[in-house]
């Protein structure tokens, strides 16, 4: 801490893997983590996909059933009370793919790898909202082709979501906190070097070690985002009363 508090026009936050952990959801990268369990070329690639569909809708069905078991925490619930109570504007630019953030009640949301709860057609492209198991004998309920749905992730190689929103609303950013993301994945990973580039806005990592970014960072907090996020948003919420 340490740090004098401002109040902020226009509020980015990055989330990762990390901010989800103590809802009891596993991360990609730390030990047991999901890259641990299964190859990302396995599971996360359209060549992955071609080869073995029934593979990779097994790994989402298991994680989209598993989300049901789970329940936003603390650093959730206090993003969402940050975006309703700020003064300013304030958005969610999440890599993860779990609904915790709306579940938790933030609304002004980017899922830019996607949704657990979507899929996605492959001949008409539309795009339909599911908490039911997927195979690839389905047909698309809109087009009538079969095989037709497909996870609506990003995977490795593909294109994120979004981009242009995103790069809009960091060119507006005068905060920008990173929360839960070990920094080994771009473009997200490159948003905190855009930002210093831009040069106006603070910059905050919150998370359990320092990432591979840490040194872009302005400030940085770490610990259990759990515990720290409230925090932060608390500090960040008693300024814009000041102010
Ligand atoms: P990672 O698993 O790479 O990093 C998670 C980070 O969260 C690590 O740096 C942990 O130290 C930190 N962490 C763990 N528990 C925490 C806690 N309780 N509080 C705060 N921090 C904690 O996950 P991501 O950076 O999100 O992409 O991974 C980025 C992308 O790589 C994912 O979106 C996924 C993956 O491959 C796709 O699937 C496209």
């Amino acid at each position: 801490m340490g740090y004098m508090m401002t109040s902020y026009e226009n509020i980015v936050i990055l989330t990762g893997a990390g901010i989800s952990k103590e809802s009891g959801l596993n991360t990609f990268r730390d030990n047991g983590g999901l890259w641990e369990t299964h190859r990302v070329e396995e599971v996360a690639t359209p060549e992955a996909f071609a080869r073995d569909p029934a593979l990779v809708h097994r790994f989402y069905n298991m994680r989209r059933q598993n989300l049901q078991t789970v329940e936003p925490n603390p650093a959730h619930d206090a993003l969402a009370l940050l975006e309703a109570e700020h003064k300013g504007n304030v958005i969610i630019v999440t890599q993860n793919v779990d609904n915790l953030h709306e579940r938790a009640g933030s609304k002004n949301i980017i899922h830019m790898h996607g949704e657990l709860l979507k899929v996605r057609c492959r001949a008409c492209a539309m795009v339909m909202v599911t908490e039911n198991d997927i195979s690839d004998e389905m047909p698309c309920p809109a087009c009538g082709f079969a095989p037709a749905l497909r996870p609506h992730i990003v995977w490795f190689g593909e294109m994120p979501f979004q981009m242009d929103d995103i790069e809009e609303a960091l060119l507006k950013a005068d905060l920008f906190i990173s929360i839960g993301t070990s920094g080994n994945v771009y473009p997200a990973a490159g948003f905190v070097q855009m930002m210093r580039q831009i040069g106006r806005g603070h910059t905050v990592e919150i998370n359990m070690e320092p990432s591979e970014g840490v040194s872009y960072f302005h400030e940085v907090h770490h610990g259990p985002a759990g515990t720290l996020v409230p925090q932060y948003v608390d500090r960040l919420l008693k300024a814009d009363y000041k102010a």
